[in-house]
């Protein structure tokens, strides 16, 4: 193929992909969401698909076994579809929040999100820690509020609630016609197309009535006098209330659409994906420590934000998850891993199609592919095809729970060393080391880790250990330009002070004052509260 036609394809394929994550407080409705995608998608045939898989993966692996026993969903998965000439990339992200670093990183690799509301509850404690992320990354943001056909709030004090909670402008496309017992549907802002609702969890919704306007005397006859009344004045009120939708606003992330609806019934979903269609962005650029890399540029690059292990516990490899940022993606073809300074390349990398997982030949900016890893991946990783840059953004966030590793089996020292080694590049957790006596510090942001990490070393690595609870605050990376004062700090707080498994010194702070006054004392060093710091600095080439 000539290499014009090469760019031109590549053009093609980026104006054709938009990937996104979908998230949400544990429970709000974001895998019945997905799952309805799927079905609007074509991806799968039958409501309850998506759930099922999750049992049947359940089933066979170990790692999945904590997931089904603890009810929550601890792996992200990559879940594509074509929508609409439209290859959408789903990123599913675990709700419970002591796998939030694993949400955030995931958020790391997508484009845009849908961010999924209870109207029963309103914002919950995670919907708030996501937004943040996202805020912070700058992702723009579509809101849905679920379960509609319930009692939940009222449509205006969500929009406030909304809008004070997770400090974003809202603007309504869509709005309710009534609620729970009363909900009869939503008309939207947009096409001023009614949406009547019938309860119905497996077929899609069809019944869209288009009216002039809400003058339109059809009105009355199809929801009530009452309710048409009711809907009249609250669209007067929203539209003099909330300016108008700007796309530029969207992708600035300073403003949310805002949908309501009903998963489970099928109800608003296409209006949200017809959107989300329409208005979400393709693949963006992204920055990395040396520059900023654009889709549409020939050289292939991407990043690992993801490593899972033991998807099938016959073998006994692990996957990494790698967003393509620029250029294509070739099987077999050498990439330059930068980390390790080595050319990879991969025989059967695969794409994700709902459940289904295939080889692929090609990959372009957006997608997310899967690649055999035999151990060569860390999270955070960069592949390029020679040039030697890291992508930034992917970081460690300071742990808050640290643990002491106990190896019961003395016998099985070498197995611990290796499970430890290989599940914290996984980003289970975080691994310090302190001297004198080599001691293995585990550190991470929810308890359910050391969990995951005790059951995952046993049942995978052969190796059993005990914890021993440590009471640090945080640990943070420490940089100086005065490397004397840097020393000095190390040699007095030696027995607080640790590495990480990059040889990076972390000091353990005892509490919250302690951190403070020492930020006080020593003005010249810089306490870091990620990891992202490592990246920063250096010399371009
Ligand atoms: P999550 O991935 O965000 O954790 O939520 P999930 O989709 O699993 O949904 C959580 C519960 O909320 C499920 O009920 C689901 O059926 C229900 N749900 C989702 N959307 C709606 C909706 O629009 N209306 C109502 N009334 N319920 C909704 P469950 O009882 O926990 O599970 P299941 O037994 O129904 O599978």
């Amino acid at each position: 193929m000539c290499p014009q036609n090469a760019s031109v394809n590549l053009q093609e394929a980026i104006a054709s992909r938009k990937t996104f994550a979908i998230i949400s407080h544990p429970d709000a409705g974001k895998t019945t969401l997905t799952e309805k995608f799927l079905l609007y998608g074509g991806a799968i045939q039958t409501a309850g698909a998506v759930k099922s898989n999750k049992i049947k993966k359940t089933a066979t692996s170990d790692f999945m076994e904590i997931e089904r026993q603890r009810g929550i969903s601890v792996a992200t998965s990559v879940m594509g579809f074509s929508y609409r000439d439209i290859q959408v990339n789903i990123l599913d992200t675990p709700g419970h929040k002591d796998f939030a670093e694993d949400t955030y990183r995931t958020l790391t690799a997508v484009d845009s999100v849908i961010l999924v509301i209870d109207c029963v509850k309103g914002v919950e404690e995670q919907t708030e820690r996501l937004m943040e992320v996202c805020r912070m990354r700058k992702t723009p943001v579509i809101i849905f509020v679920n379960k509609m056909d319930r009692e939940g709030k009222d449509a205006f004090d969500l929009l406030d609630e909304l809008e004070k909670k997770l400090d974003i402008k809202t603007r309504p496309l869509s709005w309710p016609i009534g609620i729970g017992a009363t909900f009869k549907g939503v008309y939207n802002l947009f096409d001023k197309g009614l949406r009547l609702f019938h309860a119905n969890k497996t077929k899609r919704e069809t019944e869209v009535v288009q009216i002039d306007d809400l003058e339109d005397s059809r009105l009355g006859e199809l929801i009530g006098d009452a309710a048409a009344d009711t809907l009249r004045s609250e669209v007067e009120m929203v539209e003099g209330v909330y300016e108008p939708f700007e796309q530029e606003a969207y992708e600035a992330a300073d403003l949310a659409p805002v949908f309501f609806g009903s998963a489970l019934n099928n109800f608003g979903v296409r209006e949200l994906l017809d959107t989300f269609v329409d208005i979400a962005p393709y693949p963006l650029p992204r920055k990395t420590d040396m520059r900023e890399v654009a889709p549409a540029e020939k050289k292939f690059s991407g990043f690992v934000f993801k490593i899972h292990a033991n998807l099938d516990p016959k073998h006994r490899d692990r996957i990494a998850f790698l967003r393509v940022c620029s250029g294509r993606f070739e099987r077999n073809r050498f990439f330059h891993h930068v980390r390790l300074d080595k050319n990879l390349r991969f025989a059967n990398p695969s794409s994700f199609m709902a459940s289904e997982k295939s080889t692929i030949e090609e990959a372009f900016p957006g997608d997310v592919i899967g690649l055999y890893d035999t151990g060569n991946f860390k999270i955070g990783d960069t592949l390029t095809e020679g040039e030697k840059m890291n992508f930034k953004g992917i970081p460690s966030f300071s742990p808050e729970l640290f643990k002491q590793v106990e190896n019961k089996d003395p016998m099985k020292s070498k197995q611990l060393e290796k499970g430890l080694r290989q599940l914290t590049d996984e980003g289970v957790a975080q691994l310090f080391t302190q001297e004198p006596g080599n001691k293995k510090i585990i550190g991470t942001v929810g308890d359910l880790q050391f969990d995951v990490i005790q059951y995952r070393l046993e049942h995978e690595y052969g190796a059993t250990c005990d914890f021993r609870h440590l009471s640090f605050h945080k640990a943070c990376w420490l940089t100086s330009n005065n490397e004397a004062k840097l020393d000095e700090f190390i040699r007095i707080k030696q027995n607080q002070m640790a590495t990480d498994k990059d040889g990076n010194w972390v000091f353990m702070a005892p509490s919250a004052w302690i951190l403070q006054l020492e930020q006080q004392n020593f003005p010249e060093i810089n306490f870091h509260f990620t990891s992202e710091f490592k990246r920063e600095g250096i010399p371009s080439n």
